[in-house]
């Protein structure tokens, strides 16, 4: 049995067999539909979501299979102070397979230890969030064709994000990635990623504050929203949620072939203007997600499809 709390869970060519996988489904969703008749999907969910929580929900359902569980700690026994470990014992014997999400880090490591069935680290507080991660490789690869030889611009608040991190740790993995890592001084990429993992793999980076001053070295810019929810006070939050705002006129100095992506939910980050521009594909990447969770299901439970 295998959970997923890391996107380096997976080896590069285990990752590469999910992403394939995902987009055999995409081609051909019919063979799939009812590949998972008889199993259940547990999603429990301590903190808010819109896309992952329903994607997986999708996901599981387009496999044929049925879901159960909660979106919010206030509708679970945890408000009543039941803890991580004695919830994924009860849902190990009501699911098959559990997908996550909790506000403290390293809470689904935890459930992991104590579960009978795998379990999916769905977003753990600033730390990671992996399948968004295999959703974002997902999208890079169908729509650019590769996931090496890329310079990345990732934007916004590094230092909270965790689409962010995960994905700093998938893509170091690919040949002639560089990074163009743009934030404020306080929301700048944790050290330990710096570190640990862009100096560790002799990533080549750099650290700027103007978005304007990089948007043409780009061939893909990572838009993130500022994570009111991680910071202590209410002022630094209001002081820095508007720093950076992807206009038309931003996207003029980016080059044609640029993609645009963001984990959403977007606030002000980008504006609505940008939507209709072709190298914005931040929706597209949505329904990619959805792919990327069948695959990831079908991968967790072993289940082989001739
Ligand atoms: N991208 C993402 O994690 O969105 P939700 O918070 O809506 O799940």
């Amino acid at each position: 049995m295998r959970h997923l709390m890391s996107p380096l869970d997976f080896t590069v060519e285990e990752l590469d067999k999910v992403l394939s996988l995902a987009g055999e489904i995409e081609k051909n969703p019919e063979k799939y539909a009812h590949v998972c008749q008889g199993k259940k999907l547990a999603t429990i969910f301590y903190e808010p979501s819109t896309r992952t929580r329903l994607s997986f929900e999708a996901a599981m359902m387009n496999l044929g299979g049925n879901v159960l569980g909660f979106s919010s700690a206030a509708s679970s026994s945890a408000a009543k102070g039941e803890s991580v470990s004695d919830t994924i014992r009860m849902i190990s014997c009501y699911a098959d397979i559990c997908a996550m999400r909790h506000p403290k880090e390293g809470a689904p490591l935890v459930a992991s230890m104590h579960s009978s069935i795998p379990v999916i680290n769905a977003g753990d507080g600033g730390h990671q969030h992996p399948t968004q991660t295999i959703t974002d490789l997902l999208t890079i690869k169908s729509l650019k064709g590769r996931l090496g030889n890329l310079t990345i611009g990732l934007c916004g608040d590094l230092k909270f994000g965790r689409t962010v991190h995960s994905l700093i740790n998938a893509l170091v993995r690919y040949e002639g990635v560089k990074f163009v890592l743009i934030s404020p001084e306080e929301l700048r990429v944790p050290g330990y990623i710096r570190e640990e993992v862009l100096d560790a793999n002799g990533i080549e980076y750099k650290e700027v504050v103007r978005l304007e001053d990089v948007m043409s070295e780009l061939d893909l810019l990572y838009m993130t929203r500022v994570q009111k929810e991680r910071f202590f006070n209410e002022e630094d939050y209001v002081r820095m949620k508007d720093f950076y705002i992807l206009d038309k006129q931003k996207m003029a100095l980016g080059r044609e072939d640029m993609l645009v992506l963001h984990p959403l939910p977007r606030v002000n980050e980008i504006s609505v203007e940008v939507d209709d521009d072709p190298r914005a594909v931040y929706f597209k990447q949505v329904q990619y997600g959805v792919y990327a969770r069948m695959a990831l299901i079908l991968t967790l439970l072993n289940t082989k499809v001739e």
